[in-house]
């Protein structure tokens, strides 16, 4: 329980948890003032005062970031990562030497399908928060190893989310992804639409990651909230993602391949609008939503302590302007290999974001200009172009 929530057990069901009143800052955020008076020991023994948070996925692009910021604002981090070479190791590690000089960040090697590791974490750093970002990512690579994708995303999740429940974690945070929405074509997506028809394996794991939160939060009151996330790109990202790639071989003067015919419009996501919207969220537990209705379920609420949300831009660029702008910032311009679809893709996205907006505050604000441009610095910087 944080800092301006006051938590009320509930018979036996449900843990509510009262938020600060409509208009003010959440209660993590500065200069917000609680009306409420907390104890800062819950029953586990967590101690808000020092905010003790479990990140998994701690060397990845996201994880990092977020894991940095929290550091920053004064919380103890746990970071948790396996180190796979899914993409390079060697950038895995650089992020990581950027959080193990700071005295509050813990780094943690375990796989998230070790159950008894990920167990003896928990009874060691009795997290008050936890956020989940470890998982096999990626939609293409879900086409040749789907396995890697049931094991770090299904059996990984399921153990995490029964250290969550075990250890009482106040609130579990965890990475969907836009690939839910799948074959959904009604533009912006709405976390409030159906989205039963994923096209590939990683947006199947994503979507059934949100139903197995789903029943934690309803069996044993565990409040979970998920977020979709739409293409995040930024200084120290992914190097299977487009503009990496992108960026590699417009300088190394190789054709870069455009799926689509480059026909895609993306909704690209800078990496610090991600981070300050994962702790928006992180810092306001998810609760019941008394106007649910079981005869006509809304799929992004719950009358358990369950929450979906997107957290996108919401403002799409088309592919073929997102290169432009990256050819600028480059000074140079692009060979472009046009290609049809690729199996398990998506033409456009573009995230509804109105519920974040309004209930933590998210506004993201760094133009796709801007962004890339940090990107371009960052990755000569790097990689000494
Ligand atoms: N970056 C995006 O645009 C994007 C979009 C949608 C969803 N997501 C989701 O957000 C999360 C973070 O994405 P990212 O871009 O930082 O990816 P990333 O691959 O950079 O980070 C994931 C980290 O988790 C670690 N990891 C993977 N499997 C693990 C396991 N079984 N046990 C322990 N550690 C493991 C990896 O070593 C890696 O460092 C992922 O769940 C991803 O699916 C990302």
């Amino acid at each position: 329980m944080a800092n301006g929530e006051a938590s009320i057990r509930v018979g036996m069901r449900y843990s509510f948890t009262i938020h600060p009143p409509p208009g003010c800052q959440d209660d993590r955020t500065p200069g917000y003032h609680s009306p409420f008076t907390t104890d800062h020991l819950t029953a586990t023994g967590c101690d808000m005062n020092t905010h003790k948070i479990l990140v998994t996925g701690s060397a990845g692009f996201i994880g990092a970031a977020l894991s940095k910021a929290l550091l920053e604002r004064g919380d103890e981090v746990v970071g948790l990562d396996n180190l796979n070479d899914y993409y390079e190791v060697s950038l895995k590690q650089a992020r990581l030497a950027r959080l193990t000089a700071h005295p509050g960040f813990t780094d943690v090697r375990l796989h998230l399908e070790d159950r008894d590791g990920l167990q003896a974490l928990f009874r060691q750093h009795r997290p008050c928060r936890v956020v989940n970002l470890a998982a096999q990512a990626g939609v293409r690579y879900s086409l040749t190893h789907p396995h890697a994708y049931i094991d770090a995303n299904l059996s990984g999740f399921c153990n995490v989310l029964e250290a969550c429940r075990q250890f009482e974690v106040e609130h579990l945070v965890y990475a969907s992804s836009s690939s839910v929405y799948g074959a959904n074509t009604a533009l912006p997506f709405s976390v409030h639409a159906n989205v039963d028809h994923p096209v590939s394996l990683y947006a199947a794991t994503k979507k059934a990651n949100e139903l197995m939160a789903h029943t934690y939060s309803h069996l044993y009151a565990l409040p979970t909230t998920g977020l979709r996330f739409f293409t995040v790109y930024g200084p120290w990202g992914r190097p299977d993602m487009a503009l990496f790639k992108f960026t590699r071989n417009i300088l190394a003067g190789l054709p870069i391949d455009l799926y689509n015919h480059g026909q895609h419009r993306r909704d690209f996501t800078y990496i610090d609008d991600i981070v300050e919207g994962v702790i928006r969220v992180l810092d306001r537990v998810a609760r019941p939503n008394p106007a649910w209705r079981g005869d006509q379920p809304d799929p992004a609420t719950s009358q358990a302590p369950y929450r979906l949300y997107n957290i996108g831009n919401h403002q799409p660029v088309a592919l073929l302007r997102f290169i432009e702008i990256l050819e600028q910032a480059l000074g140079r311009k692009a060979v472009c290999n046009l290609l049809p679809m690729q199996p398990g893709d998506v033409p456009d996205t573009h995230a509804d974001v109105h519920d974040l907006m309004q209930e933590v505050g998210y506004s993201p604000s760094t133009p796709v200009e801007t962004g890339i441009a940090r990107f371009v610095d960052w990755y000569r910087q790097y990689y000494g172009h």
